[in-house]
């Protein structure tokens, strides 16, 4: 279907691929900018809390509690009825499998009592078209994803055309962040508790490796920071029987510091790689939690600069997971003519770029590719 002369679409989205039960309701008329009607997030922190990661079983049982509320509540806030929604959109995959069935359970029933289209979405494709949403870029630009789950080089042409030119070969910088606050005791999650810390800290103070950064291509690794980290930390205990304020900034930092490195240095390589391809669109888009660290953007913006390359980042709230990214990815994938039956599956792996290799590993928040 695609939207004719004055045509509105209002698209219901669900996601619940991780530990955020979303719901969420965007509309778009022909011509004009989509609008998110509403947006509700309900986060399972306080569950998996104890635990120090996302327990599956756990998650999916809190969506499959939540998710129907989540709808209700996304209803009340864009006063809009049910029977105004067009289509249904929910997450497929990738993640946690428990997570993504009862999202596709709820969205198979909603959409079969109301008689409308359902549409599978890939949560990867939801990020990476969220400069869409947002900003309206146009096709093709470059994406950064890089949250707790994921970290790879995206070339979007197209609701269901994505190139992926390099990503993380084993943890995502999320994950990374998330470990070195464990190791440090910070609260979770790591990544803003490491941020505020890493201020008043040193970065020069400890050495911490830089992987792949010789390596040609864009993938990129973070496991060996952890480890790194964890050596240092051990190496002052030993020595002074305990770490002081000042050795914890100081780790926080020369960690950050190491991680805004690597990505700066693959983000130069995988630009230089899509300008070559598409001169007449130089935009960096980047995604996920992790973009909300201040430090990673400052670097990012100077590579951007260095190659008069635009660079959007969504507000934070878009950022993370949530359904209005997912509402407006089906949106994209209906009006193209996309629709999904009864017979949807639930994917834990789904990698977007279809000729790409898979990538290693499998993070706490599930698949990441
Ligand atoms: O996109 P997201 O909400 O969930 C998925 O992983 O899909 O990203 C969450 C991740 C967590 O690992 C969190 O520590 C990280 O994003 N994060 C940050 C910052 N804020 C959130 N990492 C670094 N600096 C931040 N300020
Ligand atoms: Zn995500």
């Amino acid at each position: 279907m695609v939207l004719g002369m004055s045509e509105t679409l209002t698209i219901l989205g669900l996601e619940s691929s991780c530990d955020d039960t979303a719901a969420a309701i965007v509309r778009k008329s022909t011509g004009t900018a989509p609008e998110i009607l509403s947006s509700v997030v309900h986060g399972q922190n306080d569950l998996h809390a104890a635990f120090g990661g996302v327990v599956p079983e756990i998650a999916a049982r809190a969506h499959a509690e939540k998710l129907d509320i989540s709808v209700e509540e996304a209803l009340a806030e864009s006063g809009i009825k049910l029977s105004e929604i067009d289509a249904i959109a929910v997450t497929a995959g990738p993640g946690l499998i428990g997570g993504v069935l009862s999202g596709v359970m709820c969205a198979k029933g909603l959409a079969a009592g109301l008689g409308i289209p359902l549409v599978g979405v890939n949560h990867l494709a939801g990020h990476a078209l969220t400069p869409r949403l947002t900003d309206q870029v146009a096709y093709p630009y470059l994406m950064l994803l890089v949250s707790g789950g994921h970290c790879q080089f995206l070339i979007a042409r197209g609701p269901d055309e994505f190139t992926r030119l390099g990503g993380t070969i084993d943890d995502a910088p999320g994950e990374a962040f998330d470990k070195t606050a464990r190791l440090l005791g910070l609260p979770q999650p790591g990544g803003p508790s490491v941020e505020t810390v890493a201020r008043s800290g040193d970065p020069k103070r400890f050495a911490f490796p830089r992987p792949l950064m010789d390596r040609p291509g864009c993938d990129l690794s973070f496991s060996g920071l952890k480890t790194a980290l964890l050596r240092a930390r051990d190496a002052i205990i030993a020595e002074k029987g305990g770490l002081t304020e000042q050795d914890r900034a100081d780790l926080c930092a020369s960690f950050q510091e190491a991680v805004v490195d690597v990505l700066r240095k693959k983000t130069e390589r995988a630009l230089k790689e899509y300008l070559a391809l598409s001169p007449d669109n130089p935009v960096l888009a980047v995604a996920g939690g992790v973009a909300a660290n201040s430090a990673i953007r400052a670097g990012l913006e100077t590579v951007c600069a260095k190659y008069q390359t635009q660079f959007t980042a969504p507000p934070l709230k878009l950022c993370t997971d949530n359904a209005a990214m997912i509402a407006y990815a089906g949106l994209e994938r209906f009006q193209a003519g996309h629709q999904d039956d009864m017979h949807l599956a639930a994917r834990p792996r789904w990698p977007l770029d279809k000729r790409a290799p898979a990538m290693l590993g499998s993070g706490k928040k599930g698949a990441k590719a």
